[in-house]
């Protein structure tokens, strides 16, 4: 049961989706782990999208971090549908999808939000990431199931050290920023130009409104805040997972690498890879994909209501980039191995997630080596928290040539 694996799983089921469920039968006990499959998934979420799209909103942890309902991820489907679909379009707009490697992953986000970039040393984007490192533990301690079940313990969480208070301290520190980053771009704001950014493109829609006398309704400053936040925190740890997944396994499987760097030397060469070079790479593509399979496990809080089950492949556990790959060779894409989700709440950073992973996996193998620091490579172990991803490890990487 998820419930039992990760503390927040319980929460965030739509009560509609599970009586629909055991209305039509299929679960007795309303198991979250019933839900998955990709039958199952394709005939409920995607046919049924309007009953699935109801997210349950965690209301004390969006007290600690947004004051109240805001955002982009937990948020009632009225609000929902708006503004989901104004992120899309926007974020479309602003060039997602489009962002070139030169911007690792906090920069590509921060860019698309804030249209800033950052330098890679940058003691704020540093400061950012230790920030979320220190949150997550937080998140996952089990005491927040609690005080989402009983509001109440907030007010007594000194007597374990304080975990609600010290989340709303550390959201402070990120908020403040974002509160900076917004005001400026609010300063600079031309509404005659095309917007740059999220942020640009959030102002000229909430003046859009004013001007057109137009209730303003969800596009005011507390709402642009928490969207940007929740741009930040639901793209950056999740795609610096899958990158650090990717490694582990390449240092796990040095054939697998070099098999990686043969093929990525054969077609590209030195040359900068882009995104469209993926119909080129079809290895480098079948290994992504094995990485991404093991994303779908349960233990995520963000794709903790369906996923396709890992038992429908055979022998998950064993890493097998070939397995994607037909008999000529050519990559088969399995939409069974979707990490992102399916159905009306699905991720909006799809499309830029599957870029950043591509794009960065295969620059790292082309322009280095990962090795272990000792002779046995680091084992392959999952943390808990809002995504899943690898516990810390060490590598050695030196540069190709
Ligand atoms: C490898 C990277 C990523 C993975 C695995 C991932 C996965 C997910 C999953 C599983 C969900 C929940 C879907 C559901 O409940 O049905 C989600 C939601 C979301 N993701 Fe991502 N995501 C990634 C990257 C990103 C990026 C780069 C962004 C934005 C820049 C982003 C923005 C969002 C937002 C805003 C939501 C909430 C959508 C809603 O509630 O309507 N994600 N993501």
């Amino acid at each position: 049961m998820i419930n039992d694996i990760y503390p927040f799983g319980a929460c965030f089921i739509a009560d509609s989706a599970l009586s629909m469920e055991c209305d039509r039968g299929k679960i007795e006990e309303c198991g979250e782990q019933e839900l998955c499959g990709a039958v199952v998934l394709q005939e409920h979420i995607v046919k049924n999208g309007e009953v699935f799209s109801e997210r349950k909103i965690p209301e004390q942890l969006m007290d600690i971090f947004a004051g109240g309902n805001y955002g982009l991820a937990f948020m009632d489907n009225s609000m929902a549908k708006e503004q989901r679909r104004f992120a899309l379009r926007s974020l479309h707009d602003v060039g997602f999808g489009k962002a070139t490697l030169e911007r690792v992953v906090g920069n590509i986000i921060w860019n698309i939000t804030f249209g800033i970039t950052l330098e890679f040393e940058n003691p704020e984007l540093v400061k950012f990431r230790q920030i979320q490192q220190d949150t997550i533990p937080l998140l996952a301690n089990p005491f927040m199931m609690f005080v989402e079940q009983f509001p109440f313990l907030r007010k007594v969480d000194f007597l374990i050290g304080s975990p609600t208070k010290k989340l709303a301290k550390l959201n402070e520190n990120i908020v403040d920023y974002f509160r900076e980053e917004i005001r400026t771009s609010e300063a600079n704001f031309n509404p005659d130009n095309r917007p740059s950014c999220y942020v640009e493109a959030f102002l000229g829609e909430a003046k859009r409104r004013a001007d057109a006398g137009e209730p303003i309704r969800n596009f005011h400053f507390t709402q642009m805040l928490n969207c940007a936040s929740t741009l930040w925190a639901a793209g950056f740890n999740t795609t610096v997972s899958v990158l650090r997944m990717a490694i582990i396994e390449l240092v796990n499987h040095p054939e697998v690498q070099r098999k990686m760097q043969k093929e990525i030397d054969y077609v590209i060469g030195e040359r900068r890879i882009r995104n469209e070079d993926a119909k080129l790479l079809p290895y480098t593509c079948a290994v992504l994909q094995e990485v991404t399979q093991l994303l779908l496990a349960p233990q995520s809080f963000l794709s903790s209501r369906w996923f396709t089950t890992t038992e429908e492949f055979y022998r998950p556990d064993y890493f097998c980039p070939e397995r994607h790959l037909n008999e000529h060779g050519i990559f088969v894409k399995d939409s069974r191995i979707n990490p992102y989700s399916i159905g009306k709440r699905s991720c909006i950073g799809e499309q830029l997630a599957r870029m950043e992973s591509f794009v960065m996996t295969a620059t790292f193998v082309q322009s280095c080596n990962f090795t272990p620091v000792s002779k046995v490579p680091p084992a392959l172990e999952f943390t808990t928290g809002l995504s899943r991803t690898v516990e810390d490890f060490l590598v050695k990487i030196q540069p190709r040539n």
